[in-house]
């Protein structure tokens, strides 16, 4: 018994010795300790059938060994734990002093897009499809497909951003030149509202910003009317502020349209007493509009004596702010988070 136990003293420090990770090293802990076939057990186990002296002599040497082994073992399998985290350390670069990141912050919807699904969503339910234009716009399509030719007063009213060496290029100044274009491409009838950025050079204020949103709105069919414009504009204004709103219609001159109007309403940031938002009257210009004009149709590549119209050009960054009471349009496009975080 002597000869065997220095035989599995020399086999399992060999065996623990050679191995390199804690699933190997559990192998060989098994293979000579394991309850029911352990090589090192069955030592233990054999000393029963000893004689009483034997059993002295050699149990002590058996539970020596014993020990010394698993000494070895649990020397090893401590040595091979702490390699194995310094590896995960190093490999994933986990630094325990970093202090706790904070929470993830969630972004949301700029309230000039809230406007617009809304707006979109109110027109989509009427039947009008979305469609999209240049912002970068010829010439032609701009002002004198719109009736507004080289020398005419109104292009005064809108000056913009040219392309230097293209002078028959510029940024369009509203969503009006997709009246024309999209009559060219979709015929008649047509139902359609077009959400998109427009360029002016003024200068800036309250209410005034050099690149602005407006939505254009197109309805090209036979005998429309002005109760037609009117009673769509309404539901418009009612379905983006969920109440009755005080407004009041004008004449307005765009060479587009014939007969022209400006539609205004009270305005919501003040209750109509006069603010920056209103330019201090009282009352938002909203939405200008009128009957498309029969050079508008013919243009569109239509008969203007079969098909008639009416149109809208919403400015929809004073409809947002009436309808959030912000009271200066220059908020909209700071990137101010303090404000953002409002919506
Ligand atoms: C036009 O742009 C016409 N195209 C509208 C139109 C379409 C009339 C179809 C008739 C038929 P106006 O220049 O008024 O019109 O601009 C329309 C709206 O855009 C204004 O009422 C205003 O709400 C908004 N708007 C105009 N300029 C600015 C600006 N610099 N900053 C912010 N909003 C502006």
């Amino acid at each position: 018994m002597k000869s065997q136990l220095a035989k599995i003293k020399k086999e399992f420090k060999k065996a623990v010795g050679e191995v390199n990770d804690t699933l190997k090293l559990n192998e060989v802990y098994q293979r000579f300790f394991s309850r029911k076939s352990g090589e090192m057990t069955d030592i233990m186990k054999n000393l029963k059938s000893l004689s009483k002296d034997a059993q002295k002599e050699f149990g002590k040497l058996a539970n020596e060994v014993k020990k010394e082994l698993e000494d070895v073992y649990g020397k090893k399998k401590d040595e091979l734990q702490s390699k194995a985290w310094d590896k995960i350390a190093q490999e994933e670069k986990i630094d325990v002093t970093q202090p706790k990141l904070p929470k993830k912050r969630k972004g949301h919807l700029h309230p000039m897009t809230i406007v617009h699904n809304d707006l979109e969503d109110i027109f989509t339910s009427m039947g009008f499809m979305v469609l999209d234009g240049p912002e970068l716009e010829s010439d032609y399509y701009n002002f004198e497909a719109l009736n507004i030719p080289e020398t005419h007063p109104a292009r005064d009213s809108m000056d913009t951003f040219f392309i230097k060496n293209y002078p028959n290029w510029c940024m369009r100044t509203h969503t009006s030149p997709v009246q024309v274009r999209a009559m060219q491409k979709y015929g008649a009838p047509l139902r359609t509202v077009v959400t998109g950025r427009c360029f002016r050079n003024e200068s800036v204020d309250a209410s005034h910003e050099h690149t602005f949103y407006q939505m254009e709105g197109l309805v090209v069919d036979k005998e429309i009317s002005v109760a037609y414009l009117i009673g769509t504009m309404k539901e418009l204004l009612q379905g983006v502020f969920k109440r009755e709103v005080e407004v009041r219609l004008r004449p307005g001159y765009f060479p587009f349209v014939e007969p022209g109007f400006e539609l205004d309403m009270k305005c919501l940031v003040c209750g109509g007493e006069g603010c920056g938002a209103c330019k201090h009257s009282g009352w938002v210009e909203t939405l200008p509009c009128g009957l498309v004009h029969p050079h508008v149709i013919e243009a569109g590549g239509l008969d203007s004596k079969e098909w008639t119209g009416f149109a809208f050009g919403l400015g929809s960054m004073r409809l947002c702010m009436q309808k959030y009471g912000i009271e200066d349009i220059r908020h909209l496009h700071g990137g101010n988070l303090n404000f953002l975080e409002q919506f």
